[in-house]
């Protein structure tokens, strides 16, 4: 049988868990639940990084035992995973006695073969990475990841001879090119490997945190030696309380962020290496979310909050923005407002209105028996949606195999687009109405089924709630879980199957409701009619990207008329050249501040782009921008020092 081992960075236990931990557990989630539905015997380990001089700090912050404090945190954890429905074979905790045993057996195999010494050591070691950032340098360096400074260190040291691997390294990067991706990743490891290596410094004195170094406990070992050796210690290395190593290592792929890819390709493997043991297949280094644009940081506040996402979203929800947003590998920016949109777009408008149109017109039109149809009652467009399905199960398992996720679900979407045009396209609604149809209506809706049934197979790992909501609404047999994607037919007999009770999978969200709520506001009322700048509201927590400014048009332009709207009090009719062929109409809500006359041969900045709208019945064609000023919103228009061209663009 075939086997896949996935693992995730074991998180520290210094911070409560947050989106970044999630992320890497969640892929590895879908990863084994896709990996499952093909028939891989798979093993999925997760946990907890328990030791090092910072978590003991964070206990004695709090002034309680050290292992009170992680055992608090790592609950939190755990219970934070299983609301996310995250289902890990094994959580390891590097405090457990089995992986303290494993660890040790591991030293003493790399001891043995000679590639441990002991020396001094004299630098300058980041707590937050647990990382020595300049050895023998004399002044002390800022941490570059962490912006905070490091701390000098001088002792007595155990040491491994990473320096003896350099070549060896290097050529497991030439032969076996899988084993660092992303491409760009590799060619990072493999610069710095290639600039030379030092021995590493790989045990403490100073610090009783930790596990023994095999005898000489006076000195722990250095916390990423015993955490890497996490992913071998799970399977029961070198102790026999767990099981698993014989048939699980080597592993398939460690699943890291980018932060802490050179300690798993380059130390991990140079220790197993020196070990005599099997080298993982893959380390696979994802990028990081930032949100807006900008690393996540509570001062910032533009953190994501697992709370939050709990409350106002389902777990497929944030799996599917997760997986389709980032192109894995690369950063990625995660926004509450990027989020519903995309929940809205792909998930509301496309598969759950693809499902619920197909399935209430199974109702409607056939009794809630799914129809019957002949490959020999097949047109274009039946051979055409069968064809593409075979195409997209081939994209998706290429999109699943080589982790490039987001192309996976792209082809799936794909599909969803087709049979939606398809549907629009051929009105079964209308065909309902004559019986010398029904033929043709009966064709139509079997295959919308059977491609709704082939789109759910393969999205069982990314959304597992939702597909086997859709799969009962059909009326299908057993879980789409139990069907393999890889033996995946899009023309199988699916007629006669009375449907399950319909109902959607994925209503649309209201953002603004939505948002204002996560904000903890009030539901903003409806903007004025008058030309305003931007909110009044201050203080805006969310960021835009270039590419959101780059969306508004905005432009010079001098006003060549101006009038007031009979009847209102605020009201100024306005034609603005903005150097087009035509002037612009619009409506804005300055009557109060300014004179229609004084405003004539004025330059103003309008918004070109916006929706028209008609105030009053005049077709309003563009906002003119203007500082909200005071409790009241006192518009004051906004203009130039110099003088600008008509129709000439601000950014
Ligand atoms: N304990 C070490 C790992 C030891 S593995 C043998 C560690 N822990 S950590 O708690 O800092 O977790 C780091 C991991 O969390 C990253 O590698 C990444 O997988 C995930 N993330 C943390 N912040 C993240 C983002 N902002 N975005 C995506 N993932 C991030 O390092």
């Amino acid at each position: 049988m075939k086997k896949f081992y996935v693992t995730t960075p074991i998180y520290y236990v210094n911070s409560r868990p947050h989106l970044g931990h999630l992320y890497t557990t969640l892929v590895a989630d879908t990863l084994a639940r896709h990996k499952r539905q093909r028939g891989y015997k798979v093993f999925f380990l997760t946990g907890t990084d328990e030791h090092g001089v910072n978590i003991e700090r964070a206990a004695k912050q709090r002034g309680i035992p050290v292992q009170q404090h992680v055992d608090e945190i790592v609950a939190e954890f755990q219970r934070t995973f299983a609301q996310f429905d995250l289902r890990y074979d094994h959580w390891i905790r590097t405090t457990a006695r089995y992986h303290h045993q494993g660890a040790q057996e591991l030293w003493r195999r790399v001891r043995d073969a000679g590639y441990i010494y002991k020396g001094e050591y004299a630098g300058w070691y980041c707590p937050h990475c647990n990382e020595f950032k300049a050895e023998g340098s004399q002044e002390q360096p800022i941490c570059p990841l962490h912006e905070r400074p490091t701390e000098y260190v001088a002792e007595e040291s155990y040491f491994f001879r990473l320096s003896a691997f350099q070549d060896r390294l290097l050529e497991l990067y030439r032969e076996h090119p899988e084993f660092v991706q992303p491409e760009g990743r590799r060619n990072e490891v493999v610069s710095f490997v290639r600039s030379g290596l030092r021995d590493l410094s790989i045990s403490r004195v100073s610090i009783s945190w930790g596990i023994p170094v095999p005898d000489d406990p006076r000195h722990v070992m250095y916390v990423w030696f015993d955490a890497l050796s996490n992913y071998i210690t799970a399977l029961g290395f070198g102790n026999s309380e767990r099981r698993g190593f014989e048939t699980y290592w080597p592993a398939d792929l460690h699943l890291v962020g980018k932060d802490i890819l050179r300690f798993h390709a380059v130390y991990w493997p140079a220790f197993l290496m020196a070990a005599g043991l099997p080298l993982p297949r893959t380390v696979f280094a994802h990028g990081m979310w930032l949100s807006g644009g900008r690393k996540m940081s509570k001062t910032l506040g533009n953190v994501i909050d697992l709370a939050v996402l709990k409350r106002h979203f389902t777990n497929d929800m944030v799996r599917y923005f997760c997986l389709r947003e980032m192109v894995f590998g690369q950063d990625g920016d995660f926004t509450y407002h990027g989020l519903i949109d995309r929940v809205n777009a792909d998930l509301a408008d496309g598969l759950g209105n693809l499902s619920s149109r197909t399935l209430t017109m199974v109702r409607r039109y056939c009794q809630g028996i799914i129809p019957r149809a002949q490959r020999a009652q097949w047109g274009p467009e039946e051979r055409e949606i069968s064809a593409k399905a075979e195409e997209v199960r081939e994209a998706f398992l290429r999109g699943f195999d080589s982790y490039q996720f987001h192309r996976a679900l792209e082809s799936v979407w794909e599909l969803i687009a087709r049979v939606d045009k398809y549907l629009t396209d051929n009105r079964p609604w209308l065909l309902s109405k004559e019986e010398t149809e029904r033929p043709r209506l009966e064709v139509i809706l079997n295959t919308a089924v059977k491609a709704l049934r082939f789109i759910t197979v393969l999205l069982v790992p990314v959304l597992p709630e939702a597909t086997a909501s859709i799969w009962r609404q059909m009326g299908m047999p057993g879980t789409p879980a139990d069907e393999d994607p890889e033996q995946l037919q899009f023309d199988v007999p699916v007629e006669g199957t009375p449907i399950g009770e319909v109902k959607p999978v994925f209503p649309k969200i209201d953002k603004e409701v939505t948002m204002s709520e996560i904000q903890g506001k009030e539901h903003p009322a409806p903007a004025p009619a008058a030309a305003r700048a931007a909110s009044s509201a201050g203080g805006q927590a969310e960021y835009i990207t270039i590419d959101d400014f780059a969306k508004i048009d905005l432009r010079a332009g001098t006003v060549v008329e101006a009038r007031r709207v009979e009847n209102t009090e605020k009201l100024i009719q306005l034609t603005v050249d903005i150097g087009e062929p035509q002037p612009r109409q619009l409506v804005a809500g300055i009557a109060q501040e300014y004179k229609p006359e004084d405003l004539i041969g004025r330059k103003v900045i309008v918004v070109a782009n916006l929706k028209p709208r008609k105030i009053r019945g005049i077709e309003s064609n563009g906002m003119i921008l203007a500082a909200a000023v005071g409790d009241e919103g006192r518009p004051v228009l906004a203009g130039f020092l110099e003088d600008v061209p008509n129709g000439a663009r601000l950014r």
